[in-house]
């Protein structure tokens, strides 16, 4: 064979190394994200058939039938209006999140997609002051680690919403893609947590959590693994798909699939230890 042919043959063959790699990769993401709306849906079917009736039946009073320790403070009017509309939030955004993700309805339904990406964004800045002003008035369960983690994620938040918002304005649409789902991560921590948690005590037995305060070493890495360690993977994929290299799109793929396992995991544990059991 020639000098040239040799060379066509060999950069045929990257091309198509590097086609299996990003396929894989494409497929490793598709996975997550189904796995994670279905188990965000799975969270959202809990909180419609846990939290309404129980505003129906008893107004706000019942929040102290809830599995919340600080759920009702009799006197405590702002802080229970601002749980009240903390939990009934969550229903729209945790709901509506994955919606946004969807490259078919983004295409198709523009006019959804913008209505909803302006609720999410103005919801997700909403119903994280209503839960700073919770953390730091009535206090959590987890410490001040906890109750510094969760603060920090209201100020990601915040930081994250408002550079999606001006990328869309501003027509930098792959740039708004992009911080939109850092959004969508930073949003989903508390769900993250829940899960993450419920996958620990399925697979460990609960080690390096102590239950009666809710502390630990391991509560420690979760209460900021919660934003840190889907913000770090996502980076990863973005790099994945910016990069030439195959060994790095297939790596990432592994990451991903991986992730996919763990978040399978933790939704099937949290939906039979956690929420299904208070319905
Ligand atoms: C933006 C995304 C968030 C969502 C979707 C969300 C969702 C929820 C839900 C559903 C509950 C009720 C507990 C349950 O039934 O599992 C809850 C409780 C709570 N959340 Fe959030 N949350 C978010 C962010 C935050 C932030 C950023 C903070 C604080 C800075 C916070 C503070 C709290 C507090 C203090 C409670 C009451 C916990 C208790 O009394 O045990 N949340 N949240």
């Amino acid at each position: 064979m020639s000098d040239t042919a040799a060379n066509q043959v060999l950069h045929q063959q990257i091309i198509a190394r590097g086609g299996i790699a990003d396929r894989t990769l494409q497929i490793s993401g598709i996975s997550w994200f189904l796995v994670a709306a279905l188990g965000q849906w799975v969270f959202v079917y809990y909180l419609l058939a846990h939290y309404p009736p129980i505003f129906a039946k008893k107004g706000m009073p019942g929040l102290a039938d809830t599995s919340m320790p600080g759920g009702y403070v009799p006197g405590d009017l702002a802080g229970n209006l601002a749980i009240t509309a903390h939990v009934l939030i969550a229903i729209i955004i945790i709901g509506g999140g994955p919606l946004q993700l969807i490259p078919a309805i983004r295409n198709r339904f523009r006019a959804f997609h913008r209505w909803m990406g302006r609720t999410y964004v103005t919801f997700s800045v909403l119903t994280s002051t209503a839960g700073l002003y919770l953390v730091w008035t009535r206090g959590v369960p987890g410490g001040m680690v906890g109750h510094l983690a969760i603060s920090l994620d209201a100020v990601l938040i915040y930081l994250f919403a408002g550079i999606a918002v001006y990328f869309a304005v501003t027509r930098q649409i792959d740039r708004h893609r992009r911080w939109a789902m850092r959004l969508f991560m930073v949003v989903s921590a508390v769900w993250f947590f829940r899960i993450g948690i419920m996958f620990w005590f399925m697979t460990t037995g609960g080690v390096g959590i102590d239950p009666e305060t809710f502390e630990g070493p391991a509560l420690k890495v979760l209460y900021f693994g919660q934003m840190f360690i889907p913000l770090a993977i996502l980076q990863l994929y973005f790099n994945a798909q910016d990069s030439d290299r195959a060994a790095l799109k297939i790596m990432a793929a592994i990451t991903v699939f991986a992730a996919t396992t763990v978040t399978a995991v933790g939704t099937f544990a949290a939906t039979m230890g956690m929420w299904l059991p208070r319905l």
